[in-house]
């Protein structure tokens, strides 16, 4: 297996099957001290900076409290608008990237452009982290999801996936390259304009994804063990900042998971993924249904970034 010391965390297409058990197995290890609300020395010479170009709430805190309970300092900007970058400058990636490289030992990046994340990775000395960049990926939430299925079902492998939302999300691509390293069909549902382009699909298929595309959440739900929702009401992810103006259309139902459609329809025992922020896709009285699985999936997105801070940071191999 590659280390994981120096690495970037870009792209989960990079990542083999070992790789995932790796990760998984540190997140477990290191969970005791997030769960007893505990800090540690384990990264306390080390400085996380966090580079969001885009808007974040999980994301950034997350890596940030992350590196807060392994010890370590944060810094870095929220807003772009506020640096060189966002000003009459408009500072390139590799001229921002050559200053935080200075400022810290691991960097986190947010981008509205597809690649950004990549192109900091060609000049920087230490590693980047992918916190999710245009219409590309967001591997850090996946790993939290695939992590959470773990900690939830004991298992990965032999779990039927269904994924709805708008496929042109990030995080529907790391799913997709994700799931290729495990036994996990998966059905997608998403609306004319959001479906998962030619191009992914035939990544996907490359890659060996067993995956169909079918119309309505009711045609899959019954047979699903993890049904993971992504909003169809959605912000331009290639824009820096995306307002609301005015009335937001509703959510159809072929695109909602109501507690209806859990109680009659999915399997007892299936769980709801939900990375969140969420619009109308699934209703608050889902919240404390058996099924919901979104504030856990919270909760460890704070495990699996210390796991790989740790991991990229080499204070665990
Ligand atoms: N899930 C997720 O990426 O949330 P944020 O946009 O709040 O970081």
């Amino acid at each position: 297996m590659r280390s994981f010391a120096g690495r970037d965390i870009l792209s989960l297409k990079d990542f083999e099957r070992n790789e995932f058990f790796r990760v998984f197995e540190i997140a477990e290890e290191l969970e005791p001290i997030a769960r007893n609300r505990q800090n540690t020395d384990l990264l306390k010479e080390k400085t996380l900076v966090t580079a969001f170009y885009q808007p974040s709430t999980r994301t950034r805190l997350a890596h940030e409290a992350a590196m807060i309970r392994l010890g370590g300092q944060v810094t870095g900007f929220s807003d772009a608008k506020m640096t060189r970058a966002g000003d009459f400058y408009q500072e390139s990636i590799k001229d921002t990237v050559k200053m935080l490289e200075f400022y810290g030992d691991v960097i986190v990046m947010r981008h509205f452009q597809q690649g950004a994340p990549h192109e900091a990775a060609k000049w920087a000395s230490v590693p980047i982290i992918n916190g999710g960049d245009g219409w590309g990926e967001h591997p850090t939430q996946i790993l939290t999801d695939l992590y959470t299925v773990l900690r939830e079902k004991g298992t990965i492998d032999g779990l039927k996936w269904l994924a709805v939302g708008d496929m042109r999300m990030r995080t529907m691509h790391s799913l997709g390259y994700g799931l290729t390293q495990f036994d996990c069909p998966i059905t997608f549902v998403s609306p004319e304009g959001q479906r998962l382009s030619e191009e992914m699909k035939a990544d996907f298929k490359d890659y060996g994804l067993n995956f169909r595309e079918v119309e309505h959440v009711e045609e899959a739900i019954a047979e699903a063990d993890v049904i993971l929702v992504e909003p169809v009401v959605q912000p331009d992810y290639t824009k820096s900042r995306d307002e609301r103006t005015g009335e937001v259309d509703m959510t159809p139902s072929n695109y909602k998971i109501t507690k209806d459609l859990l109680v009659n329809k999915a399997k007892s025992d299936a769980i709801l993924l939900h990375s969140l922020p969420r619009m109308d896709e699934i209703p608050p009285n889902v919240d404390i249904t058996r099924w919901s699985r979104y504030w856990q999936e919270a909760f460890n997105g704070v495990v699996m970034r210390m796991a790989l801070l740790a991991l990229v940071m080499g204070a665990t191999e």
